[in-house]
This record gives C-alpha cells, structure tokens and sequence, in this order.
C-alpha cells in the first residue's frame, strides 16, 4: 500500500531564527498517525528546522539539488553535501523550470544524484494553462515525466523504489485556483500509465503521486478522495500552522480509510 504524504515547500521563505520554530508548531498541529510528513525548508534553514522537529516524526526534505556530483558550479549545492541533513529532496518544480530552465533530463539527472546520495526524490512535473487549453495536458506532462525518468534509467541502476511523483498544474501554483479532484486524478492514472511502460506496472502502482498547486485546507479533501493520489505538496498553506492542522487531520483519515479498505 502506498503512504499518505503531505510535503511543505516553504520556497523562499523564512528564515534561520524564524523557521525552527514555525517547524515546530507544524510538527504539533500536524501529529496524527499514518501520515508521512515532510517540510522543505531553504538550504539555509534546513539545520533549525532539523532541529527543531528532532523526535516529531517529520521529515525534512530539500527544495533543490545540483545535477552534478561536484565542481565548478558556484553557489549550487551538491547531493553529497545534503546526504545526512535530508532523507527527500524536491527535484524539477515548475518555479525552476521556469527560473532556470530546467529540463526534463536535467531533472532526471537530478534524481540520478539523489539516489546516489541516498536521498528520496520528489519530483515534480505539470502542465501549463495553454497546455491544458489546448487539450493537451495528459500527453505534456506523460513527456515530461518519460523523459526525465529514461534519463535516470539510461543511468542503469532501474527507477529508484522510494520515487515520489507530485503533480503540479503550473496554472494552480499560487493563484488559488486548483484543477478538480477528477482532473487531478485523470492525469495521475496517466502518470502511472507512463511510469508502467517504462518500469511495469507493479512498480507503477508503487509510486505515491501528489498534487500540488493552491492546497489548503478547503480544497485538499477532494484530492486525497481520489485514489489515485496519495497526498498533496503544498506552498503557501505549508508556512500555516492551522491550515496544516486541518490538512493532516483529513490525511490521517484517508490514511485509516485506506488501511482499511
Ligand atoms: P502553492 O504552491 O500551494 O502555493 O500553490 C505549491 C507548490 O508550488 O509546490
């Protein structure tokens, strides 16, 4: 069975006297059983956040990682170098594909790092609005994904068994829309599809996939009654304490339900 994962990508946000904290009353507001929970800290504050959640049971994860092993690539920060700090890391959000032009492959080599540091990647993929318009979204995101995982198969080590996929409609990323449950769903049975082809379908069916784009509290319900999806990434609801509550408390139930089922 897959785990319930709800992640907090707290992007540029916080900072290293005001993220411990803030960590910490998540890990209280979000203390239920079952759930896989995961902050996404800055580089920077991913010490205090450690810290700061030390025996709660959540999980620390980066936001980024380099896609080579070391050298002369100034300011960047290295599998290696958070190998110890962080058991998941994100890898391709839609920000620094837009920011930094990452690829597809570029994101596959990403992974290829994490998984030699021993690092769990989430990895994130999505459709923006004129692919979706255009009718156009499962096939757009089904590449994106095929390509960045033949980059991490053509590294020969198969697909790695703690892979997360977070789906993540770039429209719904911070503007408080959100694609619907069914839609999200839709394209998470089209994510499996693809993984299938290319690692089978029992590995398929092993892969938690998330959505991610405008979660809160209200909207989160819908997702994770789609069985298909297995959690949710969530940005600006993750910086707060009582959305996060409402958040894990729903997580929890859907994880007892599917327990149970
Ligand atoms: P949002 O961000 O929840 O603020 O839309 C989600 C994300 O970018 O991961």
């Amino acid at each position: 069975m897959r785990p319930v994962i709800i992640t907090a990508n707290w992007k540029m946000n916080t900072t290293p006297a005001d993220a411990g904290p803030l960590a910490a009353d998540i890990a209280k507001a979000t203390d239920v059983a079952n759930v896989t929970r995961i902050i996404c800290p800055p580089y920077t504050n991913i010490a205090a956040v450690s810290a700061a959640v030390e025996g709660t049971g959540v999980l620390v994860g980066a936001q980024n990682v380099h896609a080579e092993a070391k050298g002369a690539y100034t300011g960047e920060i290295s599998a290696s170098m958070l190998k110890g700090l962080v058991p998941w890391c994100i890898v391709g959000h839609s920000e620094r594909r837009r920011d930094q032009f990452e690829s597809d492959e570029l994101v596959g080599q990403k992974v290829v790092q994490l998984v030699e540091a021993g690092i769990s990647p989430m990895m994130c993929c999505g459709e923006q609005l004129e692919e979706r318009e255009a009718g156009a979204a499962l096939a757009t995101v089904q590449a994106q994904v095929k390509a960045s995982l033949e980059t991490v198969l053509a590294a020969g080590n198969g697909l790695p068994s703690d892979l997360v996929i977070a789906y993540e409609p770039v429209w719904a990323i911070g503007t408080g829309k959100t694609a619907t449950g069914a839609d999200a769903a839709e394209m998470a049975n089209a994510i499996r599809a693809t993984v299938a082809d290319l690692a089978g379908a029992e590995y398929a069916e092993s892969v938690p996939i998330l959505y991610g784009g405008s979660v809160t509290a209200d909207s989160f319900g819908e997702f994770i009654a789609e069985p298909s999806i297995d959690g949710a990434l969530i940005g600006g609801a993750g910086l707060k304490p009582d959305q996060m509550t409402v958040i894990a408390a729903i997580a929890a139930e859907a994880a007892a339900a599917r327990a149970a089922a």
